[in-house]
């Protein structure tokens, strides 16, 4: 329910079109500081040239002008002048039956949108490397990415999830000349992470001894890049055991992928790049490399081919972007990496556009800081590198023992998959709780806070939510026809507006790539109904009450589901 819009058309209709229209009248609507001062405020400064008044005397004006149209409103209970504002009060039961009604109506579909129906979204984010550990890191571009792309796929865009795997480069050279002299296969199937990093490892202690070693490598490399046979299906093995490893915690995470066409996808798509760059003129020697320079002289050169003749990580990801605008025809080319990244990006995007691709404008880099562990807890069975599968792991245990531990535990049927789901959700919910700028800051006293702002609080108020509505059910009461104009608290109203806002909660987290729009909003959202709970005793409440309030109570519930969803995060019955 939009009755910012309503109150706006409300005024347009009073004033002359020449000088506001219902459009202008909506996108000035502000909120009141405080609900005693009404629930949409209509600032009257920007008529004063127009009306050749000041603002108050707008206001006055106008609120005599509306007062008819507010009296026949269904929606609004009153307007009044204050200051420069013409503030709107609603009636509380009228917004509270017409939002829960829709809601209940809508379900998981309500809030919503169609405003990217018929535009595409590309939202590339994970990409891990091969042969290396999923870390912490990987984790935060994963937790934003799957949610982006559930938020744009909320607004009706059509969107394509893409990990772009490290699978390519000199690298490889180096793990095919480790694997052929210390390589043990079935090693590597059962733990191939593990065992390919520790066999890379050595490769680099061993090569400082013996520099000859580095040729070998280089020579394998070229041969992968020849498609030798045997060395690509290396290769391949190196691939498909580390992907068998990933996917564990991708399932873990609930997370999936429309491609994973990563660096090597390109490696047959480079030369065309070179070409082109080479037709518009744009590549330059230097030191014997091939590369781009750009006007800006903050930006470095962007290098092509080195001076061996070797692409590198950049030219792939200019062959990247141009088969995705053919394959795809991207509105919107969405790249979630971590910060550090932004120069490479910049120049990538810069790259582009001197090719001509007007497209460039419409590939964004969306950065993240680093995760940071004050505290240095975490089980380190990997030394340095915290990976994040033992971070999942833990993050489950401990919230098992939590759950244990808890009066209500005996309820839950299977205490596994709950740890699962509130272990899981604890950490994703901490990646994406504020702005991806910031650096994350890991601690499990945070995390895993059943009382502040975390995700088993949040799905603590939902399983609370579905608790008292299973207790209707089995005391029998049927509530579906409940009257909702009987939602006329200041708890109930709270709880119905932020309901209400479910949408503007998306659509804000879309226009900045910001998940954590949604992660505040859910937030909000659980404490709200937490504080309705507390103080509206709905099973104690006399029987036609009670009955609206196990209503408002379920599209409660409805909003808490589909913004945790939107963050990537599960929900449970009871807990
Ligand atoms: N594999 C890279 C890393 O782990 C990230 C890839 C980012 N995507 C890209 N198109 N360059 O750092």
């Amino acid at each position: 329910m939009n009755y910012k819009k309503a109150a706006a058309e409300i005024i347009a209709s009073v004033t002359d079109s020449e000088q506001l229209t219902a459009e202008q009248a909506e996108r000035l609507m502000a909120v009141p500081p405080n609900p005693e001062m009404g629930d949409a405020a209509f600032p009257c400064f920007t008529l004063a040239k127009a009306f050749r008044k000041a603002p108050p005397a707008i206001a006055a004006e106008l609120c005599e002008k509306v007062s008819t149209a507010v009296e026949n409103s269904e929606l609004f209970e009153k307007a009044a002048a204050v200051g420069g504002y013409l503030n709107f009060y609603l009636k509380r039961g009228a917004l509270a039956k017409e939002v829960v009604t829709e809601v209940l109506e809508k379900g998981d579909n309500y809030g919503k949108s169609d405003e990217g129906s018929g535009k595409k979204v590309l939202v590339e984010f994970s990409s891990p490397n091969i042969a290396k550990p999923f870390h912490i890191g990987h984790l935060v571009t994963t937790a934003l990415g799957s949610s982006l792309e559930r938020i744009y796929g909320f607004l009706g865009y059509d969107t394509v999830k893409i990990n772009h795997l490290g699978d390519w480069g000199t690298q490889f050279g180096k793990l095919i000349s480790a694997y052929k002299r210390w390589g043990d296969a079935a090693a590597i199937e059962a733990d191939p992470i593990n065992e390919l990093l520790k066999i890379y490892v050595k490769f680099h202690t061993e090569a400082e001894a013996h520099p000859e070693l580095e040729d070998e490598a280089r020579a394998y490399f070229k041969l992968l890049e020849d498609g030798d046979e045997e060395i690509t299906n290396l290769w391949k093995f190196f691939v498909d055991a580390s992907l068998k490893e990933f996917n564990k915690t991708y399932k873990l995470l609930d997370i999936s992928f429309d491609s994973y066409a990563g660096e090597s996808f390109y490696s047959d798509k480079m030369p065309e790049v070179v070409e082109l760059l080479k037709e518009k003129n744009l590549l330059e020697e230097s030191d014997g490399a091939q590369v781009v320079r750009f006007e800006d002289e903050n930006v470095p050169p962007c290098i092509i081919l080195k001076s061996d003749g070797t692409t590198i990580y950049a030219t792939r990801d200019l062959a990247a972007a141009i088969y995705r605008k053919r394959t795809y025809d991207f509105d919107k080319n969405i790249y979630v990496v971590g910060t550090p990244q932004a120069l490479h990006f910049k120049q990538i995007f810069s790259v582009l556009g001197k090719m001509g691709y007007e497209w460039s404008k419409d590939c964004v880099h969306v950065g993240f800081g680093y995760v940071r562990f004050p505290d240095k807890v975490l089980s380190t069975r990997h030394g340095d590198v915290v990976f994040l599968e033992d971070v999942l792991r833990e993050s489950i245990e401990k919230t098992k023992d939590v759950i244990a531990n808890s009066s209500t535990s005996k309820n839950i049927d299977d205490i596994d998959e709950v740890a699962e789901k509130i272990g899981v959700g604890a950490i994703l919910y901490s990646f994406l709780k504020n702005g991806r700028e910031k650096d994350i800051v890991f601690t499990w006293k945070d995390i895993l806070d059943f009382e502040g702002e975390s995700g088993p609080y949040v799905q603590y108020a939902y399983a609370r939510g579905k608790s008292v509505l299973r207790k209707a059910v089995e005391m029998g009461i049927d509530y579906s026809n409940a009257d909702l104009s009987l939602l006329e608290g200041n708890d109930e109203f709270e709880l119905v507006k932020l309901i209400n806002s479910l949408g503007d909660a998306v659509k804000d987290a879309a226009n900045k790539n910001e998940p954590c729009c949604v992660t505040r909003y859910v937030t909000d959202l659980a404490q709200l109904f937490n504080k309705f709970y507390n103080t509206c005793n709905i099973m104690k409440s006399e029987p036609d009450l009670r009955d609206a309030r196990l209503k408002l109570t379920e599209a409660a519930c409805v909003c808490i589901k589909t913004a945790l969803y939107l963050i990537g995060v599960r929900v449970v019955e009871k807990m």
